[in-house]
């Protein structure tokens, strides 16, 4: 068997991530690979650092990004600041949170669970509840925007709630940043990871991090060495900080140019302009969405702009659904997943991926094949609804 170049299909990514790719992020990874310890590479390490301090919108010292996908980013958070035996209070209303409770495990912490039903935001007064029977607990973890259903979260409330009863947070900002609001410093969180590949408009591999002063000084006083060597933040700063660089690990050269690039041209839009720009085109997704009578998962006050969940009508396959999306029209949306597996279908807009065109074009496929899917939907309405829309928004 011999094998020649891959080709990928080019597609239309409006799934839960990886979102389209900016084509400046393309063009800025084919550029030549440089050493890691080259003074070059770590001129542009610097601009990274200050980039992403302005897409988390804080100041804080430690603030890079991860040589990984956010799942690393999420276990760095945990592995870092959790001791042996000590109590994490984590709000879980989704497959995200699952998957903190399941990292607070392994870095042998003791979970204390908030539980609110997936598609609806976490319940601040069950997270007062849990703390004042768990005084003991020092740290408060939560999912900002649960990709699995579309919901944000009050993000500012949990943190001031949780700094009352005087626990750190780590929050999951993995689709918010750069998408919606995201306000670390004003906000008061303590540890946050995300990703490159859904808002940021880049291709996926790295997480950026942010850690405030308060998270810091507790990891600098563990009792106990972090488990794990790779996401030993203190050994990690020896590369990624100000002074002498030290060799950790070989970054990954080229995703860090298309981070740069990407996050360049967050800086060019600006932060609330892109916030803007997503709102916009949910809204207009939403209407097109609306007016073909389907609904979406979520109550409108707690939607994720960037993150839809539509309700799939009655009597639809939403696997077929989807294949037939994909393989007619190049065009990728998301299944649901958990206990939503089946009844809702997740339609990304992000980052780049975050416009009109692909608004269009989705809501245009997605009538033809429920309509040739014999679904009880209303034809020829959702364009000029999404069009009407854009244009009050
Ligand atoms: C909210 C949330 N957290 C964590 C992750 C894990 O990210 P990754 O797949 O980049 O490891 C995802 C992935 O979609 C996510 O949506």
């Amino acid at each position: 068997m011999s094998y020649t170049s891959f080709n990928p299909p080019v597609r239309t990514l409006m799934g839960p991530g990886p979102s389209d790719v900016h084509p400046r992020v393309l063009t800025a990874m084919a550029r030549p690979t440089i050493g890691h310890l080259d003074p070059a590479f770590i001129a542009m390490m610097e601009e990274i650092k200050a980039l992403l301090q302005y897409a988390f919108q804080t100041s804080n010292a430690l603030t890079i990004p991860i040589s990984a996908p956010a799942s690393a980013g999420m276990e760095a958070c945990f592995v870092n600041l959790i001791e042996p035996g000590e109590k994490v209070v984590v709000c879980m209303n989704g497959v995200f949170g699952e998957r903190m409770k399941e990292n607070i495990e392994r870095a042998r912490g003791v979970p204390v669970m908030v539980e609110d039903s997936w598609g609806t935001p976490v319940d601040p007064n069950k997270l007062e509840d849990a703390l004042r029977a768990h005084r003991d607990a020092r740290i408060v973890a939560f999912v900002q925007a649960e990709t699995s259903t579309g919901v944000q979260s009050d993000a500012r409330k949990l943190t001031e709630i949780a700094h009352h009863h005087d626990c750190l947070t780590i929050v999951d900002a993995v689709t918010s940043l750069g998408g919606s609001p995201l306000k670390v410093d004003e906000w008061g969180l303590d540890a946050v990871y995300s990703c490159s590949q859904k808002c940021l408009s880049c291709v996926p591999g790295l997480s950026p991090v942010t850690f405030s002063n308060r998270a810091v000084e507790k990891i600098k006083k563990r009792k106990t060495k972090v488990q794990s060597w790779f996401f030993d933040l203190n050994l990690v700063m020896g590369y990624w900080g100000s002074g002498k660089r030290v060799y950790h690990h070989t970054a990954p050269i080229n995703l860090l140019y298309g981070l740069h690039e990407a996050l360049a041209m967050l800086q060019e839009e600006g932060l609330e302009n892109s916030w803007a720009r997503h709102r916009h085109q949910h809204l207009a997704l939403r209407s097109g969405i609306e007016a073909m009578g389907l609904s979406l998962l979520v109550h409108e006050s707690a939607r994720l702009p960037q993150l839809n969940a539509i309700v799939v009508p009655e009597g639809v396959d939403e696997a077929v659904l989807r294949s037939r999306l994909l393989n007619e029209y190049n065009l990728e949306i998301g299944a649901g997943m958990g206990s939503l597996a089946g009844k809702i279908v997740r339609i990304g807009l992000m980052g780049y991926g975050a416009n009109m065109k692909n608004v269009m074009y989705c809501l245009e496929a997605l009538e033809a094949v429920l309509a040739d899917m014999h679904a009880p939907i209303l034809t020829g309405v959702a364009m000029n609804a999404a069009q009407s829309a854009a244009v009050l928004n």
